[in-house]
C-alpha cells in the first residue's frame, strides 16, 4: 500500500476555506503527516497514535528568565509543539524580574530553543510556536505581579481560546516555591480543585521542580504550604528521570514479558547495583551543591527512583494511583541505616584534583561558592536492604558521583551462581572464566540492556567464556526518544500523574535518607577524599567488598 504523506499547508493567522483556522489546518496536517510516517519522518516510529492531544491551555513558567527554561523547559515545549503536536492556542506565559518584552522574550527563547532542541528550527514553525509566548515582568513576591497576571491569562484566554485551563511551572530556586503558591492561591489566579470540583470546569494545576525539601521536616513543611492552596490532584511533582524512557523501560521490561519477571527475586538475584555517575564536576553551581550534595540531590530523588522501578511489584494497571502505590509500598521496606550502621553502610567521598577528560582538574574545595573546609559530599555509597517477601538478604549498593571516569546511569542485576558448574570435571575445561549472569539497563548514554551470560568457545575443548547480548534503542527505534522533558510536559497537561511523585512517596524517600543525614551531621562518618578521575574513595570498595562483591567497571 502506498501512503501519501499529506501536504502541510502553511502556519499562518486567519480562517481557512474548511472554515477552520489555518493553525488548525496547520497541526491537523502535521498530526495525519506524522501518523502516517512516524514523528520527524521516522520509519521505525510509524503507526504510533496521536491521541495524546490535551485541551487547549496555557502554561505559566515562573523563573523564565532560567537555565532550566532555557536547557529543558523552552526546547521541550518547542519539541512538543513542532512533533507532537500540542494544541491549538496552546500559549506560554513567562514569569521573572527582568525588563524584557513579550519579543525580548521570544528572541531569547528562539536562540535558547535552537541550541537545545531535538527538532529543526524553521521559520515557518517558529513563528506559529512564537505566536503563543507572552512575558510578564515582577517579583515573585510582590502581590501586584499576579493581578497582571491575572488580567494577562484573561486575555490570553480569549484571545486564544485557551479556555481558562492552566498549568503553573514553578522552575525557581526553592525558596521561592512558598511565595509563588501562596500568592496564586491569594489572588485567584489559580483556583483549588479537588474531587468535588466539576469535572467539566477548565483545569488548573502546578508542577514544581525537585527538590521538594532539604531534610524531611521542611519537605513536610512544603506539602503542607501547598496543600493549603492545591489539592494534591493537582500537584506534579517532577523527577525528570521519571521521565526518562529508558526508566520507563525498566516497567516495560520487567512487566511486558515473561522471561525476566519470575527471577527478580531473592531465590535467583545476588544483589543490584545502581550507580549514577558524572564526569563533570559542580561546574560553577557550587553555591547551590554546598547545600545540596550527593545524598540531597541525587540519592533522595533519582536514584530511589530507580530502586523503586526495578524492586516494586508489578501494578494491575499503568494507572497514577497503581503504580505510585507500588513505589511507596517498596521504599517503605527499604530498611535506611540507623545509628551505628550509618558509618558501615554509607560512604561519603569529595573530589580532589586529579585527571579529567585528559586534563588536571583541581578539587571541589577551589570550586567558586564552596568554603574553603566544605564537608559536603560530591559522592555517595550505600548498602540498602529491602525487607519484604521478594528481596530480604539482597543487598542493594547504590553509588553515585561527580568527577568520576565517565558520565554513565545503569542499574545491574547480578544474579547468583548456577547450584553446580557440570563442567568443572572435564578434562580440557577452564571454567575460570565464568561469570555470574548479570542484566545490566543503562539508562545514560548508550540507552539499551545488556546480558552477560556464559558460552562454549567454538573448539574441540569444553572451554566456556562469558559473552554479551546487547540491546541499543538506537538501533531498534532509530532514536534514544524524545527528551524526559517532553513526556513529562505533555503528561502534566493531560493530567496524567504516573510518572510524578506523590506526597506519601515524597515522605518516605526522605525518611529512608533522614538517619543517613543525621548520622553524618553527628560525625560518625566522615567525608573522605578521593582524586577526580576515579571511582571515588577506597572507602566505597570496602564497603562492598567486605561483602565479597565488587563495583562493577561500567
Ligand atoms: N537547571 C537545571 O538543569 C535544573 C535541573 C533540575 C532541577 N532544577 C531546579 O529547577 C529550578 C530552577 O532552576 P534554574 O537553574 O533554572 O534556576 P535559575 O537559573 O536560578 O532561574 C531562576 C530565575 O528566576 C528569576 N528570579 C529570581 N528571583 C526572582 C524574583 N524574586 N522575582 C522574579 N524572578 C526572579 C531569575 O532571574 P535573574 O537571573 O534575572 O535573577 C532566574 O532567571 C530550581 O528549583 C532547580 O533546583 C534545575
Amino acid at each position: 500500500m502506498t501512503v501519501t504523506t499529506p501536504v502541510i499547508p502553511e502556519a499562518g493567522e486567519g480562517i481557512a476555506p474548511t472554515g477552520q483556522s489555518l493553525e488548525h489546518e496547520y497541526l491537523y496536517a502535521r498530526q495525519e503527516a506524522s501518523r502516517q510516517t512516524g514523528p520527524l519522518g521516522n520509519p521505525l516510529r510509524a503507526g504510533m497514535p496521536f491521541d495524546r492531544v490535551p485541551d487547549a491551555c496555557t502554561m505559566v513558567i515562573f523563573g523564565v528568565t532560567g537555565d532550566l527554561t532555557a536547557r529543558k523547559l523552552m526546547p521541550a515545549l518547542y519539541d512538543l509543539a513542532v512533533d507532537h503536536p500540542l494544541p491549538e492556542g496552546f500559549s506560554v506565559v513567562g514569569v521573572s524580574h527582568r525588563d524584557w518584552s513579550d519579543d525580548d522574550f521570544r528572541a531569547v527563547m528562539k536562540e535558547a530553543v535552537t541550541k537545545s532542541a531535538r527538532t529543526q528550527v524553521t521559520e515557518e514553525s517558529w513563528a506559529m510556536f512564537a505566536r503563543g509566548l507572552r512575558y510578564v515582568q515582577g517579583d515573585f513576591k510582590d502581590p501586584g505581579l499576579y493581578v497582571t497576571l491575572g488580567e494577562r491569562l484573561t486575555a490570553i484566554d480569549e484571545e486564544r481560546r485557551t479556555g481558562g485551563n492552566r498549568l503553573f511551572y514553578l522552575a525557581t530556586s526553592p525558596s521561592y516555591f512558598t511565595p509563588i503558591i501562596a500568592n496564586l492561591g491569594g489572588s485567584g489566579v489559580a483556583k483549588r480543585q479537588d474531587i468535588f470540583s466539576d469535572p467539566n470546569e477548565n483545569w488548573h494545576r502546578v508542577v514544581i521542580e525537585k527538590p521538594f525539601g532539604r531534610d524531611i521536616t521542611s519537605a513536610r513543611g512544603l506539602i503542607q504550604e501547598m496543600a493549603a492552596v492545591f489539592s494534591e490532584r493537582q500537584i506534579y511533582r517532577i523527577d525528570h528521570y521519571l521521565g526518562k524512557e529508558t526508566v520507563q523501560n525498566v516497567l516495560a521490561f520487567r512487566f511486558a514479558n515473561i522471561l525476566f519477571e519470575p527471577v527478580f527475586n531473592r531465590s535467583y538475584v545476588d544483589h543490584v547495583q545502581i550507580t549514577a555517575a558524572e564526569a563533570i564536576g559542580v561546574e560553577g553551581r557550587g553555591g547551590y551543591y554546598e547545600e545540596a550534595g550527593a545524598l540531597r540531590d541525587m540519592v533522595q530523588s533519582h536514584i530511589l527512583q530507580l530502586l523503586t522501578v526495578v524492586a516494586m511489584e508489578p501494578p494491575a494497571n499503568f494507572d497514577g494511583n497503581a503504580v505510585r502505590d507500588e513505589k511507596v509500598k517498596v521504599l517503605r521496606s527499604v530498611k535506611p541505616p540507623t545509628g551505628d550502621e550509618v558509618s558501615v553502610k554509607t560512604v561519603r567521598g569529595q573530589y580532589v584534583g586529579g585527571s579529567s577528560g585528559g586534563r588536571h582538574v583541581g578539587s571541589y574545595r577551589t570550586e567558586r561558592g564552596v568554603e574553603a573546609e566544605s564537608a559536603t559530599e560530591t559522592f555517595a555509597a550505600l548498602k540498602l536492604e529491602i525487607d519484604n517477601w521478594r528481596w530480604a538478604d539482597v543487598p542493594f549498593y547504590l553509588r553515585t558521583g561527580k568527577r568520576l571516569p565517565r558520565r554513565v546511569t545503569e542499574i545491574a542485576i547480578e544474579f547468583k551462581k548456577v547450584p553446580h558448574l557440570m563442567f568443572q570435571n572435564m578434562a580440557g575445561t577452564d571454567v575460570t572464566d565464568v561469570a555470574p549472569n548479570v542484566l545490566t539497563m543503562r539508562i545514560q548514554p548508550d540507552e539499551g540492556i545488556a546480558l552477560r551470560f556464559a558460552a562454549k568457545v567454538p573448539g574441540p575443548t569444553t572451554r566456556l567464556r562469558t559473552v554479551r547480548m546487547d540491546f541499543f534503542y538506537g538501533a531498534s527505534f532509530g532514536e534514544a526518544g524524545p527528551d524526559a522533558y517532553e513526556r513529562l510536559l505533555l503528561d502534566a497537561m493531560l493530567g496524567d500523574p504516573t510518572l510524578f511523585a506523590r506526597r506519601d512517596e515524597v515522605e518516605t524517600a526522605w525518611s529512608l535518607v533522614q538517619p543517613i543525614l543525621d548520622g553524618w551531621d553527628d560525625g560518625a562518618t566522615p567525608t573522605v577524599p578521593y582524586e577526580s578521575g576515579s571511582w571515588g574513595p577506597r572507602e566505597a570498595d570496602d564497603l562492598i567488598e567486605r561483602d565479597g562483591r565488587r563495583w562493577r567497571r561500567p
